[in-house]
């Protein structure tokens, strides 16, 4: 038998959190035949209820599941884990500036960049999820020199998803059969949904989907905004934020990271930018890439229209100035 892979879950206590530790019992990020060890991460004043969502994981028996640690010592959270999912952060509350809800979270970043760089295992991969995702991915990164940048991304997953929900609507085609949409840039409302390179399998042919669309003004205006606006959409019809989704698209990412992407086909991860593209260098920026023996590559070669170019400048300009404004607020 295999041994068992250890992931914290920060913020287990969340509803994120509640969606996504018995996915991961299940085998959803992982697989089907790896055992699996749960370490949660909340913080004290929600340790009632965490202790609670340890309860149910025990009482739902769960074959692959190995063992479960629930705690607000963020040392003991970050022991030996192999994967490491960053849900826990400070909500936006009403009157609070933008720059006072980073300020929050860059702190919290900061610090458990530390823990995971001292007690997490030596290759731990870490998926930022928590908002700002792309920016906490940086600060964690920049103050956890040690883990590889290669080691430290940030969910957009769950935009590529709904990009893929979208088309699959839209064509009445199963999502499966539509591959290789594209998020650029932030998760945030300024990230660009790329379909010039998707295709849909019509069973005997990889077909564009700008063609079986036929219909360039939605799927450069109506398209892009559903999918930039989902979140929003998904409050207003929940009065809770994404969960089950968003629980799910990061199993997702770590699946298709440490097992790989099937074969044509790409995903799209928040990494550290290395100027592909022409993207400034030293953000934490959403390209399409593709996974093997566990590391992700940025899909290269692409072409880039001038409406795209456009978009994804804008949205690296939006991560620049995000970066400049956790900076300041460190300082
Ligand atoms: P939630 O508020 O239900 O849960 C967050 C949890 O984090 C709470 O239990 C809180 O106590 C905990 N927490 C706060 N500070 C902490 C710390 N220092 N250490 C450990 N835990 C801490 O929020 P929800 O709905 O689960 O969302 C979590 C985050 O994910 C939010 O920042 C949200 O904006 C973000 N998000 C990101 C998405 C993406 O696609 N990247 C999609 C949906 C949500």
């Amino acid at each position: 038998a295999k041994d068992p892979i250890k992931v914290i879950v920060t913020g287990a206590a969340g509803q994120i959190g509640y969606a996504l530790v018995p996915m991961i019992a299940r085998g959803a990020m992982l697989g089907p035949d790896q055992p699996v060890i749960i370490h949660m991460l909340d913080i004290e004043s929600a340790a009632g209820v965490l202790k609670g969502v340890k309860m149910e994981l025990i009482d739902a028996a769960f074959p692959l599941l190995k063992g479960v640690v629930a705690t607000a010592d963020v040392v003991e959270a970050c022991k030996g884990v192999d994967i490491a999912v960053m849900v826990g952060g400070f909500p936006r509350k009403e009157g609070m500036e933008r720059k006072d809800v980073m300020s929050e979270n860059i702190s919290i970043y900061k610090a458990q960049a530390s823990a995971l760089e001292q007690y997490a295992a030596p290759d731990c991969k870490v998926l930022v999820v928590a908002n700002p995702a792309n920016t906490n991915a940086l600060i964690l990164k920049e103050f956890a020199p040690s883990i590889p940048e290669k080691n430290i991304t940030c969910l957009t997953r769950l935009d590529h998803n709904r990009a893929l929900g979208q088309i699959s609507e839209r064509l009445n085609v199963h999502v499966s059969d539509v591959k290789n949409v594209i998020i650029w840039g932030n998760h945030s409302s300024t990230q660009y949904p790329d379909v010039n390179h998707a295709t849909v399998n019509t069973g005997n042919a990889l077909k564009p989907v700008r063609e079986l669309v036929g219909d360039d003004h939605w799927l450069n205006a109506d398209f892009i905004t559903t999918v930039q606006q989902r979140g929003a959409a998904i409050i207003k019809a929940r009065k809770r934020s994404s969960a089950l989704s968003a629980a799910s698209s990061a199993c997702d990412h770590v699946r298709d990271w440490v097992l790989g992407t099937p074969k044509g086909t790409w995903v799209s991860m928040g990494v550290y930018s290395d100027g592909s593209y022409g993207i400034p260098p030293g953000i934490i920026y959403s390209f399409p890439v593709t996974c093997e023996k566990e590391e992700w590559s940025i899909v290269q070669g692409l072409n880039i229209d001038e409406f795209s170019r456009e978009k994804m400048d804008a949205t690296a300009k939006e991560l620049v100035e995000e970066k400049s404004l956790a900076y300041s607020c460190l300082n």
